[in-house]
């Protein structure tokens, strides 16, 4: 099983809809894959429709038990992709986890549950992007931390200072046996200016002197309007934009390179939302 952790020092860059789509696609890969909704804004429990009304639980019983029960997972319509949903609109949650002295393991220690353990290949947990208990812990779930960057000036110098500020802070939790995973970057919703260009390669030099504790993925999500319609119609990018013409490559193509980089064993594994024909043209 691989945990991935959505996570941003700044708001708005696109974690919820990226949960959501990476989810799907490696869903409709083959994998069992549980989301799990870490932000009291409820956006990615709502992102795609699930099969009941109303789920019994969410995350909140999830963290306040530190475990994991059935009553806790609500399943999507789509095959293979349930979601923790979350419950916390009054934001009660990262008060109650600050006074918690495991507080930063808590969300860490229930995903090794045997609910999540015997039922799925991958966990994904989105998060809010303000600081505090619920992201430090849902940091601290992962295997790996992907962090969306758009490639804007302001974006840029945010995430490289708001990103080290998370590793400095987050680090030191190895020393009590929980290792921080690997932070890989994703340039995203890049567009086709050359300043977005620039920014982008800047990015990646910036992050080479770094020495190991980020790196930057290979692919590069582009500017589309495809995630918000598909966000709009509540299904996954990849199945609304099978093919595009054009130079920028099609949400089908983007969201199957990225799952490949990020789970090797992958390559060569496709959605068969289109013909084998038409696929990565
Ligand atoms: N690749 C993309 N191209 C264009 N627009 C995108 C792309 N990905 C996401 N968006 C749009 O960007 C907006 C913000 O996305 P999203 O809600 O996923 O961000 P977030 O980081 O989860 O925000 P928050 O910090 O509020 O949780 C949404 O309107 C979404 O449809
Ligand atoms: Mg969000």
């Amino acid at each position: 099983m691989i945990k991935f952790t959505i996570l941003s020092t700044k708001g708005g860059v696109g974690k919820t809809t990226l949960t959501a789509n990476l989810g799907a696609l490696l869903a409709d890969l083959g994998l069992r894959v549980l989301l799990v909704d870490a932000d009291v804004q409820p956006s990615l429990s709502k992102y795609f429709p699930l099969a009941a009304a109303k789920p019994v639980a969410g995350l909140t019983d999830v963290i306040v038990r530190g475990e994991v029960t059935d009553a806790s997972i609500a399943p999507t319509m789509y095959q293979n992709l349930d979601v923790i949903v979350s419950d916390d609109p009054e934001g009660n949650l990262p008060h109650w986890l600050l006074h918690r002295i495991d507080r930063g393991f808590r969300l860490r220690l229930a995903l090794q549950s045997p609910a999540v353990a015997r039922s799925y290949d991958c966990v994904l947990i989105d998060t809010s992007g303000a600081i505090g208990p619920l992201q430090d812990a849902a940091a601290l779930a992962a295997d790996i931390l992907i962090s969306p960057i758009t490639p804007e000036i302001l974006s840029a110098r945010e995430f490289k200072d708001g990103t080290m500020e998370l590793l400095d802070r987050l680090e030191p939790s190895s020393a009590l046996g929980a290792a921080l995973g690997p932070l890989k970057a994703l340039i995203y919703r890049q567009d086709r200016t050359a300043d977005a260009r620039m920014i982008a390669s800047g990015i990646r030099e910036d992050f080479i002197k770094l020495k190991g504790r980020v790196s930057v993925l290979d692919t590069v999500v582009p500017h589309a309007k495809a995630h918000k319609e598909a966000a709009t119609l509540r299904m996954p990018v990849h199945r609304h934009e099978p093919r595009r013409d054009g130079v920028t490559p099609s949400a089908y193509t983007v969201m199957h390179r990225l799952a490949w980089e990020l789970i090797p064993n992958l390559r060569g594994i496709y959605a068969d939302a289109v013909s084998q024909r038409e696929r990565m043209a």
